[in-house]
């Protein structure tokens, strides 16, 4: 019996290096939207994770030649490409986490909120696909409005009784990702260290950089604090121009939603501590949809951790924030409300 138990712990040690501590799981993952600017570099990315078995790349156009060269990647994501609606819930067959990048970017002199009109509709479409093919996944959205696209999903997922408030993120994290390039930046701090928490919505004034909750805490004379506010609330305007008419954020924000889906899947796997912020079903303030930091777990938020101490700029922005925050939420409410 002591040569059996020796063995039992043999194979034990065996499977916890094979495996890992956590869990063991490698989940399939589905982009919709994968041809696109932001669609392939996220495609990219998420070949290369070790916590992805499955890739299944969804576009209307063009998603043939994206699978077949990714396929070529000597990683373990098995990739397929998906063409069109008719391909759809195979696509999304068994998917554990559903990322959203599909519709049209902004051009110089428009806002996220006049991607309204088209994109609503196309997120509403594939939600629909989603509800009726794989309810219990996680779903990250990334396509603009997402003030708008979020609420569209949660009315529309409610439709067809699959909506969990807990697995339905609106992907800010590029908001993050700049406020901790610009934060480091401006302070010579290591950025890889460098933390910041970003609240509210994903546009303009919506977009609330908690710069006093920074980590390492950093301190900025009033004057500076605004202006890195500014320039952080109107980044993606930054990248809309200097593009000229070509689109908007594609490279950063296929690091941030990669970051962000990394997280989701660290957290399915079981770690413990897994910490992003996003725009999810909220009751912190009086806004429907907020995004705060959220601890993650297997079941997707576990825990919203609030807006924390806000100074009296921060709680000044969170004021601004609230009328168009609350007018983009109802707008895509409606939007359901009306068409479907
Ligand atoms: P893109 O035009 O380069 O790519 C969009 C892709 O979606 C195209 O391949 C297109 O064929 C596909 N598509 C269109 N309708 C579809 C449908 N019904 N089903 C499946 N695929 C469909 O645009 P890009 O630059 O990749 O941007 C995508 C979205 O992401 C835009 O709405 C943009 O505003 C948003 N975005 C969000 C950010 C965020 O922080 N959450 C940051 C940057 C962009």
């Amino acid at each position: 019996t002591a040569a059996m138990a020796s063995r039992a712990l043999n194979l034990f040690t065996i499977c916890r290096r094979q495996f890992g501590t956590t869990g063991s799981l490698a989940s399939k993952v589905a982009v919709l939207g994968a041809s696109g600017g932001i669609g392939q570099p996220l495609s990219l990315l998420l070949k290369q994770s070790p916590l992805v078995s499955q890739l299944s790349l969804y576009d209307i156009q063009g998603v043939k030649g994206v699978a077949a060269d990714l396929s070529h990647i000597s990683t373990k994501a098995e990739v397929s490409g998906f063409d069109g609606p008719a391909s759809l819930s195979d696509c999304l067959k068994g998917s554990r986490v559903v990322v959203i990048p599909a519709g049209v970017p902004r051009k110089p002199g428009m806002t996220r909120d006049d991607l309204f009109n088209t994109n609503a509709g196309i997120v509403a479409d594939l939600i629909t696909a989603v509800a009726k093919t794989c309810p219990k996944a996680m779903i990250c959205i990334v396509t603009n409005p997402v003030n708008s696209t979020v609420p569209i999903a949660a009315e529309i997922l409610k439709k067809h009784n699959a909506y969990d408030p807990r697995r339905l993120f609106g992907v800010t994290t590029l908001d993050i990702v700049r406020s901790n390039a610009f934060v480091a930046e401006a302070k010579g701090l290591d950025v890889s260290k460098v933390s910041v928490p970003v609240i509210g919505g994903h546009s303009g004034v919506t977009i609330i950089p908690v710069i006093s909750q920074a980590v390492p805490s950093v301190s900025f004379k009033a004057q500076d604090r605004e202006t890195l506010t500014t320039r952080i609330q109107n980044a993606g305007t930054e990248v809309v121009n200097a593009k000229a008419g070509a689109g908007s954020a594609t490279l950063s924000m296929a690091f941030a939603a990669e970051k962000f889906v990394d997280s989701v899947l660290q957290a399915i796997d079981g770690k413990r501590g897994v910490i992003e912020c996003a725009f999810v079903e909220s009751t912190v303030t009086e806004a429907p949809y907020f995004s705060t930091p959220l601890l993650l777990g297997r079941d997707g938020v576990e825990e919203n951790l609030g807006l924390g101490n806000l100074i009296e700029f921060e709680a000044k922005l969170l004021q601004a924030a609230m009328p168009e925050l609350q007018q983009n939420i109802a707008k895509g409410v409606k939007f359901v409300k009306e068409r479907y």
